[in-house]
């Protein structure tokens, strides 16, 4: 069976947890495709080098999860070189046989346009940053901050920029408990399936 699951949505917004809940629910694999992109951001010297030559290595190192290779990753995400790079892993991936969930910004929208279900994560800015500081600590108007910058960065780009497809369907995240919001996507998943 080739069913793909493309979530979509800004930072700390629960896509993360959304994909890896209905991966296990329905036995799919699942790519979490914003770690592409960090991988490419830590790695450094030239990112279109970095895209084209990413190994298992590179995605396996430590440190892909921290506020500075978000920055990173989404610096190299605005190059239209680095994202060309990476789209065929992504598409196969989507399209291998046994179902698949794919997490990111333009799965919907680029990536897999022909997935049988889209789902747009998202909640408001304030809410995301306290989620992320809550995992982070510091300073909280410093990740509000930094949230913003990045969904600035994401949504303004000009290639693929973060966006929901026409087709997809939205949750939001800012009063739903995580419970609900897997349960809310699985039972979309269930209905197409
Ligand atoms: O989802 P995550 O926070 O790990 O993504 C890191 C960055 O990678 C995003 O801010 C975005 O710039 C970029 N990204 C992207 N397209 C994707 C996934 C991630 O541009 N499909």
């Amino acid at each position: 069976m080739i069913f793909t699951v493309a979530i979509d949505g800004p930072a700390a917004a629960g896509k993360g947890t959304i994909s890896r809940a209905v991966a296990e629910r329905f036995g799919f694999r699942h790519l979490d495709t914003g770690l592409l992109y960090r991988a490419v951001g830590v790695k450094g010297g030239d990112p279109v080098a970095a895209a084209r030559g990413l190994t298992a290595d590179d995605m396996n190192r430590p440190g892909l999860r921290t506020l500075e290779a978000g920055q990173a990753a989404s610096r190299v995400a605005a190059i239209p070189e680095v994202r060309a790079a990476l789209v065929e892993f992504q598409r196969r991936f989507a399209r291998s046989e046994g179902g698949a969930v794919l997490d990111g910004r333009d799965i919907g929208t680029v990536i897999c346009p022909e997935a049988e279900v889209k789902l747009y994560v998202t909640a408001s800015a304030q809410v995301r940053a306290h989620r992320r500081w809550l995992e982070v600590g510091g300073d909280e108007a410093q990740v509000l901050a930094e949230v913003r910058e990045r969904d600035a960065r994401d949504m303004g780009r000009a290639d693929a920029p973060l966006k929901a497809a026409e087709d997809a369907v939205v949750i939001d995240t800012s009063d739903l408990g995580i419970d609900a919001a897997v349960d809310a996507a699985c039972a979309i998943v269930a209905a197409r399936l």
